[in-house]
């Protein structure tokens, strides 16, 4: 059973359902929470709380929410099966896409993503979360902020490293390729 926050709002709380998608399944720049591992889900509210990552909505959710909240809604989200996404038409370059997630690029020092995010861009463990069958805007989106300076909280800074050698359109292939998978 969904706990109560997912459906129905309470205080600063806003229902998570209604920008994540009854499935969990996101939409255009909201991310896909569905089948996402939990120690995973759990940093990020934890961040968006602290102010380790920014974003507007998501502060003022995370907030209003007890750690026991936020430990029983990462749990839920992670256990939901994940859901067909379709990926938006687009003039992204797939094959440069496709180039980067399986084999990064040496020259800039970019490191192939399936060495982080499993071969299929299916996430591993708890650090990794999945590329595929994630909202392609919203990958693009990630990686424009970590280019741009405006999300912080990755580990050792490694993806902001990885955003600021890659050109806004390597980003946006590589995102368009990952959320097709
Ligand atoms: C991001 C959970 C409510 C909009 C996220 C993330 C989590 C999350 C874990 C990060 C996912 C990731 O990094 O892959 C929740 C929960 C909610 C909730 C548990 C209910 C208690 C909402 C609401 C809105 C919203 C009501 C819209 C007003 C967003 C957006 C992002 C996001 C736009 C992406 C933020 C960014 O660009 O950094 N949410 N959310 N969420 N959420 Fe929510
Ligand atoms: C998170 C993309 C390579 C480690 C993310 C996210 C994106 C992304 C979009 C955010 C997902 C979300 O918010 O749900 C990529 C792409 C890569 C790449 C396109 C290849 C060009 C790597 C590599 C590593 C790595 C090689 C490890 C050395 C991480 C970690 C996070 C993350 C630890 C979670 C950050 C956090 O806790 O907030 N990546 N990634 N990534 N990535 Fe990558």
């Amino acid at each position: 059973d969904a706990p109560v926050l997912v459906h129905s709002g309470q205080g600063s709380v806003w229902s998570c359902a209604s920008c994540h998608g009854e499935a969990g399944e996101g939409a255009g720049i909201t991310p896909r929470l569905a089948g996402i591992s939990e120690a995973y889900l759990l940093k990020q509210l934890e961040d968006f709380a602290s102010g380790a990552r920014l974003n507007e909505s998501m502060q003022y959710v995370a907030r209003g929410l007890q750690p026991a909240d936020m430990k029983e809604l990462a749990s839920y989200y992670a256990k939901l099966p994940v859901p067909a996404i379709a990926v938006p038409s687009s003039d992204a370059d797939l094959a440069r896409g496709q180039a980067l997630f399986q084999k990064g690029d040496w020259k800039q020092n970019v490191p192939a993503c399936i060495s982080c995010h499993g071969s299929q861009g299916e996430g591993v463990g708890a650090a990794f979360p999945p590329l595929a069958a994630q909202q392609a805007d919203y990958l693009f989106s990630q990686l424009s902020a970590w280019k741009g300076g405006h999300r912080h909280n990755s580990p050792q800074t490694l993806m902001d490293d990885i955003a600021s050698r890659l050109s806004y359109e390597d980003l946006y292939a590589v995102s368009y390729y990952a959320a097709s998978l």
